[in-house]
């Protein structure tokens, strides 16, 4: 679990924003559920053989009630729990999206972390291939907008998982397959094959990779109707020139989903370099007590993206900070409150030095600070009623500097600072 320190969350701001500004661009609407769901709702919804309820969730007992609670690990099933319970879908589908912190009790390494942030949308109430297109395009915005373009833009890998019958004959075949070859299973995957065979293509033992593409494939099982859903959502994807690859292996690793799976990959992260996965679910909704109702949805985790921006571009520092006032006495000092007072009310940030350190120590900080303006503030402004601004961080402007009246100084930052909320292009 990780500090998130001022320096990293300039970089996680700008992303939020521009994340979020994408999924309200495509109508969709935040929601904020808890971080505490009824242990119930996970082991119901994602299926009791999946890694993450077996091993990785932070569960607890309420002694004050004796009903059992866990940090969410994922936030599908809560949306879900979310809009059954308060019966969002009653007159139309919904469009929501969510951004918050989840929960995994992992192995830590780079890019898993046992408190991650995800940013996830879910479309409640949609059956059409279209749906899963609109999600995908709208990854594309998310990437485009945050400046994932070029090699960084991760590839999507897509599979069709089908129906929950369909599954079932395919899941036999593939437990038919592996049982023959137990003597090259390891713990793990022999415990998979006993509850759930499908779980060993998920499976990170790479000594099992030629075994994994000998094995058979979910598309043979594939129904008239399954096939006709990718193949659309396919051609549409075609129709948008955007690139994917099939993968007939990706199964995902939560039960909920049926039909389409898609996860984008981002080349510059290491062994975990899902930076986004999701699909369809039509039947969690029935299963938590809903209408049967089509649904589908991503989630984007927070941590990886960041780091690959980080690792791309360095730490990029912006300016962050309008104006800093530095002063040369307490009398100073006062003035430069009051007049950042009235400044702010035209929205622009601004930091006076509050300590009663030398003037060369405030003006330090100001640089530090990446303040784009500094403003002194000494008798002989007091007594003029002036104040002299000069341009801090700027290789154009480095050193320039402009007397005005108090008045003007609002109007002067508006009109002179610079909006350095793309980080990243
Ligand atoms: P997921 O594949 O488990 O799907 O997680 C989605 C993303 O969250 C991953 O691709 C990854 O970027 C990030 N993530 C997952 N675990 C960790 C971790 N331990 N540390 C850092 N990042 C992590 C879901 O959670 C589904 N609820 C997605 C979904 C929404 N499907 C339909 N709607």
């Amino acid at each position: 679990m990780n500090d998130l320190l001022p320096q990293k969350l300039r970089i996680w701001r700008d992303l939020e924003k521009k994340i979020s500004s994408v999924f309200c661009s495509y109508g969709f609407e935040e929601i904020r559920t808890p971080v505490l769901e009824r242990t119930e709702l996970f082991l119901r919804g994602l299926g009791a053989v999946t890694d993450i309820v077996e091993k990785e969730m932070y569960s607890f007992e309420d002694h004050l009630n004796g009903k059992k609670y866990s940090l969410r690990p994922e936030n599908t099933a809560a949306v879900v729990r979310a809009s059954v319970q308060h019966n969002l879908t009653y007159n139309e589908p919904k469009k929501l999206w969510y951004y918050g912190p989840m929960f995994r009790h992992e192995r830590p390494q780079a890019g898993r972390y046992r408190q991650f942030f995800q940013f996830g949308v879910e479309m409640l109430g949609y059956d059409g291939f279209e749906s899963e297109a609109e999600l995908i395009l709208m990854c594309k915005a998310v990437w485009q907008a945050i400046g994932l373009s070029g090699n960084l833009q991760p590839v999507l890998k897509i599979n069709s998982i089908g129906t929950s019958e369909e599954r079932t004959l395919y899941v036999k075949a593939l437990g038919e397959f592996f049982e023959r070859y137990i003597d090259v299973l390891d713990d793990e995957n022999l415990k998979r094959l006993k509850k759930n065979p499908l779980r060993i293509l998920d499976s990170k033992n790479e000594n099992l990779g030629t075994l994994k593409n000998e094995a058979p494939k979910i598309s043979s099982f594939l129904g008239k109707s399954s096939k006709a859903h990718f193949e659309n959502l396919l051609s549409l994807l075609d129709s948008y020139s955007i690139p994917y690859e099939v993968d007939l292996k990706l199964v995902r690793g939560l039960d909920y989903y049926s039909s389409t799976v898609f996860e984008w990959k981002a080349s510059a992260l290491g062994a975990q370099d899902t930076v986004c996965g999701g699909g369809r679910y039509d039947a969690l909704v029935p299963l938590l007590g809903g209408s049967q109702q089509g649904a589908c949805g991503f989630a984007i985790g927070m941590e990886r993206l960041a780091e690959i921006l980080e690792t791309e571009y360095g730490n990029k520092e912006g300016c962050f900070l309008d104006l800093y006032c530095a002063h040369t006495s307490q009398a100073a000092k006062m003035m430069a409150i009051e007049l950042a007072e009235r400044v702010r009310k035209e929205g622009i940030s601004v930091r006076v030095d509050l300590t009663e350190s030398s003037l060369k120590a405030q003006v330090r900080r100001a640089f530090r600070n990446r303040a784009q303006f500094l403003a002194i503030f000494g008798e002989e402004e007091m007594k003029a009623q002036h104040v002299n601004v000069r341009w801090l961080n700027n290789e154009e402007r480095e050193g320039q500097q402009r007397k005005m009246p108090f008045g003007e100084l609002a109007e002067f930052l508006l009109k002179n600072k610079h909006n350095d909320g793309n980080l990243y292009q």
